[in-house]
This record gives C-alpha cells, structure tokens and sequence, in this order.
C-alpha cells in the first residue's frame, strides 16, 4: 500500500468584519478592526479578509489602508463587482478580491455569485483586477456550472460558498459536503485554486478542510462571536488547530 500524499497545509484568512461591526454601533474608534488583524497574524491566520459593502455597514475605506498597513499578511478584498468597488480595489491593490453577489437589504451573502448568469457583465471588472495583478476570486455556489463560468472569466481562483452545507440536516449534510468536494476536484483539475467559506465553526469545519483540493478557508462571523468568550486569539488558534487535524 502506498503512503497518502501529504496534503498542502490549508490557508486560514480571518473576516474581520465584525470587529468593525460592533465597532459602528457606537459610532466611536472601538474596537479597531486594525487591533483584530494584528491578532490574526499572531494568531497564525494566514490572511486578513474584508467586505467593503456598497454601504459601508462594518468596513469602511479608511480601514482597507490601515489594515493593509498593519501587518504584511495578504488582504483579501470582498467586493461587488461595481465601478466603484473596482476603482478602490485598484487603488488599494489588495493581494486578492473576491467577487460576491450584494443584496442591500440582506444580513450576510446569503448566496453565491451567479457568474453562469451574468458572464458578460461580470468579465470588464474581473479583466480590469487581474490586469491590475490583483488575484481574482469569485464566490460562487458548489455547482458545476459556475465552475464552468469561472473557467470562461479566467479567474484563478473559486471561493465555494458553504452555507448549504452549514445549515444542512440529517442526511443533507453529506449531500451538501460532496458537492463542496466534487467541485472542488472540478475546479482544480481544471486550474482554478478552490477556496471555501461561510457559516464554519469549531463543529462543521473539519469535514470541509479534509477536502484535499482546497487551499484556504475564510471565515469570520463564528470566530469575531467566539472571541467575546475566548479572545480572539484564542479563538483562532483553536480553529487553526481543528483545521490542521483534518489533512
Ligand atoms: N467568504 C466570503 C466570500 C464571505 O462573503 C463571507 C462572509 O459572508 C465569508 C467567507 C465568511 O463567512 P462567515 O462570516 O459566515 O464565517
């Protein structure tokens, strides 16, 4: 019997969203989601991730440069795929922007990008970003066709929206983790580097980062909430830990 391939360490990258959240509901300077980012790269996160929604509801533009500034980890930007989100995108020249879908009237990114629907619309923002060397990502749903619309875009990266899987039941859950793995296999046989995010915690993330294809997970929401009981480093140690234990 032959050894299993080592599988690649997977990438940690640290939402920081909702330091800013609570933050702004005050209106004041604290908590800084600068202070957070400087945990994450103790805490041996391996990227700072941020949504700069259209508006402005946790990150704001003043942030992107004092976290970018902040430590040397990599910013991962989440953005619309707009002009203006463009324009500061190529200002701010984040190592990498992921192109969500923006619902104003929504809590979170309920859903992936429907880059299959919307090719044309979608391919001026992602040529301008990867022309600009900024690596792009879109997010999208773990469906075989917006694999296919990324191939058709030229994006190198796929981030797998995992909320399905997250609030899956009973039998659905393993539904819903093989279609996380089968297109994962989909996309990097195909050269695009799949990522995942979206509703993890200490108790789902395991079977997502034992998926051998991918090369980073983004999560936020379960670890700013678990800070307030453990601190955030703390925190992201332990999901650090759980998701080594899985490859
Ligand atoms: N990845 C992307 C592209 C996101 O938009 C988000 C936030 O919705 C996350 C990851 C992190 O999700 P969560 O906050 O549920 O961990």
């Amino acid at each position: 019997m032959t050894a299993r391939e080592p599988i690649p360490k997977l990438r940690l990258g640290v939402n920081i969203d909702h330091v800013a959240t609570i933050r702004n509901a005050r209106g004041g300077d604290h908590p800084d989601p600068v202070r957070a980012a400087e945990i994450v790269a103790r805490a041996g996160g391996d990227g700072i991730t941020a949504h700069l929604r259209e508006d402005r509801r946790h990150i704001r533009d003043e942030d992107l440069r004092r976290i970018q500034a902040a430590t040397g980890l990599p910013l991962n930007l989440e953005m619309a795929a707009t002009d203006e989100m463009v324009e500061i995108a190529l200002k701010h020249r984040p190592h990498a922007a992921c192109i969500v879908p923006e619902k104003r009237e929504e809590r979170t990114t309920e859903g992936g990008l429907d880059a299959a629907g919307q090719i044309d619309r979608l391919r001026p923002a992602v040529g301008r970003l990867l022309d600009a060397g900024i690596r792009v990502s879109l997010f999208i749903a773990p469906e075989a066709r917006q694999v296919e619309a990324a191939m058709r875009l030229g994006a190198p990266v796929v981030e797998f929206h995992t909320g399905e899987y997250a609030h899956a039941e009973g039998d659905e859950v393993a539904l819903e983790l093989k279609r996380v793995a089968d297109m994962a296999a989909l996309a990097a046989r195909n050269g695009i580097e799949p990522h995942a995010g979206h509703g993890l915690t200490y108790d789902n993330v395991q079977p997502i980062a034992a998926i051998p294809q991918l090369a980073e997970l983004n999560i936020g929401h379960y670890l700013i909430g678990e800070a307030v009981f453990v601190g955030l480093e703390s925190a992201i140690r332990h999901m650090r830990a759980l998701m080594d234990a899985a490859r």
